[in-house]
């Protein structure tokens, strides 16, 4: 018999800890109606303590999706639970993951609190959390670097406060498969009520072992995994969620367990998230990657045209490699466009959005013959951010000549007021940045600047990608065109946005 493999997918909290992938709560909806259309079991939607932003969005997603569960994170803390248990109240299916952190160095140096307290912290916070719904999670922060008679008698404590799943973090990213799957084997066989509760694992890719780590608690009883979409997460990342379901999927000879995932959701969940967080994905990642089903070899090529499972072990398709529909053009109407947005799992609030969308859509199909579906996603991601900017590109000129130094001239709209400058630099690009910068003045400092093509061709728009950061704030701004100086402006532009929302937000693990 094959048990279910629960996916929690920590992408929109976890995630969001990567250094600039911050998400505004419309972005948050967006990758949660993905992951929902993916039939993930679980979405970690956010922190509700850490700032009133991150509360507003988890009630957001709790208030928006309905077929799956929606999780809040809080510390071991009246204040966190209750805060999160508030921001849940509107969903179908709730659950709050509280943690505290088990390991004698945190327990030592960060909390300054011994065992004993500990252990009483985290059953007081699993009663807390039960008074708010009937499905809490506990993690002892740090498990991997924890003492294991310590570990067991915190997991027996909280499993009796009534905590339904115990999640097992490796959360420094320290420990190696075969060690790892025997820390949770260990567990289930040493905690007298362990068959009381679901055993989870969430593991950090420091050491490039965040998947083979939570494989191998699998092969040892887990029976959820914590993981993000492109392995998104703190410092290095969590496990991927594509590499975890498919090695799963594909070598159902090995486990005895499967998740129940549409995973030709995969590759779009995928690359909305890229698209959002400004994160691309390199070419030759595991089954999202371009390269991923590309054979470059003749050998390789011959064998797949003879036989395709000479090479390959997944179908393409299977994880949602299908054809990028080319579906509109410059004839399509608003109602074309809305009904391939339906299909797409977006819906507009407004009709102004829509008609603003229209608009856009309008003026790429004037230079873009074939329009995808990516087209459409990177085009929906600006017309909502478009909604909060204090900044707004109006107009760019730059002449670029052999011989002579580019030039860039720009009109901006800042609060209402049209603003020009001109400026020269080293290439058009950064020309038109320090143009830019002559006229809004924020001194940040340009962290990463790179382009992307989102579909193929030379007519393809261009995605770039600009991080800045300003006084330890670190954002990553998205913008695309036909152009790639225009894209390179509107994503410095929408830097720029982030960092005026960008409000001040509490670390969950500090
Ligand atoms: O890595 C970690 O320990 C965490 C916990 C909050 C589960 O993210
Ligand atoms: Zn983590």
């Amino acid at each position: 018999m094959t048990d279910k493999l629960i996916i929690f997918d920590t992408t929109l909290r976890d995630g969001e800890q990567s250094p600039g992938a911050s998400m505004t709560r419309e972005e948050k909806i967006r990758i949660a109606k993905v992951l929902e259309r993916m039939k993930v079991d679980i979405i970690e939607a956010g922190f509700p303590i850490a700032s009133p932003g991150d509360f507003e969005s988890v009630k957001a997603v709790a208030d928006s999706i309905k077929d799956s569960t929606v999780c809040g994170l809080a510390r071991a803390l009246d204040k966190d639970i209750d805060r999160a248990g508030e921001a849940l109240k509107g969903a179908n299916s709730s659950r709050i993951h509280t943690f505290i952190a088990t390991s004698p160095i945190h327990m030592e140096k960060k909390l300054r609190m011994t065992p004993d307290q500990v252990i009483e912290q985290a059953v007081a916070a699993v009663k807390r959390a039960r008074q708010h719904t009937d499905n809490v999670e506990f993690s002892p922060e740090d498990a991997g670097r924890s003492e294991l008679d310590f570990l067991c008698r915190v997991i027996e404590a909280v499993i009796d406060a009534g905590a339904s799943t115990i999640n097992i973090p490796d959360t420094v990213g320290y420990n190696i498969p075969h060690q790892f799957g025997q820390l949770i084997h260990n567990l289930l066989e040493k905690i007298p009520n362990s068959d009381k509760a679901v055993f989870s694992v969430h593991c950090h890719n420091d050491l490039g072992l965040a998947v083979a780590n939570s494989l191998s608690a699998v092969l040892q009883g887990a029976r959820q995994v914590e993981c993000t979409i492109n392995g998104l997460g703190e410092r290095a990342g969590n496990a991927a969620l594509e590499e975890v379901v498919m090695a799963v999927r594909t070598r159902q000879d090995v486990f005895s367990c499967d998740s129940s995932l549409d995973t030709t959701q995969i590759v779009p969940a995928s690359r909305v998230v890229a698209g959002i967080t400004g994160f691309p994905v390199q070419p030759n990642k595991a089954i999202v990657g371009a390269n991923a089903f590309a054979h470059e070899s003749g050998i390789h090529q011959d064998g797949v045209l003879k036989n395709r499972e000479t090479y390959e072990i997944m179908l393409a398709e299977d994880v949602g490699w299908k054809e990028n529909h080319i579906i509109l053009g410059k004839h399509s109407g608003r109602n074309a466009l809305k009904s391939r947005l339906k299909d797409l799992g977006i819906e507009f609030k407004s009709e102004e959005s829509l008609n603003q969308a229209f608009a856009r859509f309008k003026e790429l199909a004037d230079k873009k013959h074939e329009i995808f579906d990516d087209d459409l996603q990177a085009l929906v991601s600006e017309t909502v951010s478009a909604k909060h900017e204090h900044i707004k590109l109006v107009s760019l000129k730059v002449c670029s000549e052999t011989g002579e130094t580019p030039m860039a001239s720009l009109h901006l709209m800042v609060d209402g007021k049209e603003k020009s400058a001109s400026s020269r630099g080293s290439g058009p690009v950064d020309a038109a940045f320090k143009a830019i910068e002559s006229i809004v003045n924020s001194e940040a400092e340009l962290k990463l600047y790179s382009v992307n093509n989102i579909t193929s061709g030379t007519d393809a728009q261009g995605d770039v990608t600009v991080r800045l950061e300003q006084s330890d704030r670190i954002v990553n701004g998205q913008g695309a065109d036909t152009d790639i100086v225009i894209a390179s402006a509107r994503s410095y532009i929408n830097a720029l946005n982030k960092l005026i929302q960008a409000n001040e937000r509490a670390h969950p693990q500090l």
